[in-house]
């Protein structure tokens, strides 16, 4: 397809090749229980597109409450070898930080899922410059392979941020995670 570069990352596509496959909890936030079987299909499918190079990374997913937007990103990381989850405290955390091993470890990563996106009243400088240098660094690299999650859809993004991190977040495909706030159907 026209535009969509040779984005894919061979580990990502070796690991959804075993989608179907029941899969330990084996590498981040062990303690938070999720299963592939409860992902909205419409999210694996995504996910197949963009390994397979029919859709453009990144890619942008936001959704209301309780969707399951969490979850699913932490599935995708259990099966991608060398996956980063990582919340976006982190990103802010590190914004400053001279070029150290967790930069490193963002720039080498097979894919990178960043959780939480805007959840400030207002972005500060920390959020704004982490997740800019964040998503340049995965510009250089492998065809922008990455996953940003965020409550608000691209419209209040863009208000959020601004139009430069709108543009690095939104450059790819956006998925919206629809249904109910699973917390609440489970009471
Ligand atoms: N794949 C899944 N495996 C197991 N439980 C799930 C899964 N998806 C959703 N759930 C259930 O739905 C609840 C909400 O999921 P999750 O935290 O991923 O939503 P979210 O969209 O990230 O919410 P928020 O917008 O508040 O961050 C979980 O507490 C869990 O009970
Ligand atoms: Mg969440």
């Amino acid at each position: 397809m026209a535009g969509i570069g040779p984005t894919t990352s061979e580990s990502l596509q070796a690991g959804l090749r075993r989608l179907q496959v029941a899969r330990p909890n084996a590498r981040q936030l062990l303690d938070v229980p999720r299963s592939w079987g409860r992902v909205q299909r419409g999210f694996v499918d995504v996910c197949k597109r963009l390994t397979a190079g029919l859709a453009p990374w990144p890619l942008f997913v936001h959704g209301d409450v309780g969707t399951g937007k969490t979850r699913a990103g932490l599935c995708l990381c259990d099966i991608v070898p060398g996956a980063l989850y990582w919340p976006t405290d982190l990103v802010s955390a590190v914004a400053f930080k001279p070029d150290d091993f967790v930069w490193e470890a963002a720039r080498n990563a097979s894919l990178i899922v960043v959780d939480e996106l805007a959840t400030a009243n207002h972005c500060n400088d920390y959020e704004y410059n982490g997740l800019k240098r964040l998503l340049d660094i995965r510009d250089r690299g492998d065809g922008r392979v990455g996953v940003y999650i965020s409550n608000l859809p691209p419209d209040r993004l863009r208000q959020y941020f601004d139009d430069r991190i709108a543009s690095r977040l939104l450059c790819g495909t956006i998925y919206e995670f629809g249904g109910n706030d699973q917390r609440m159907v489970r009471q």
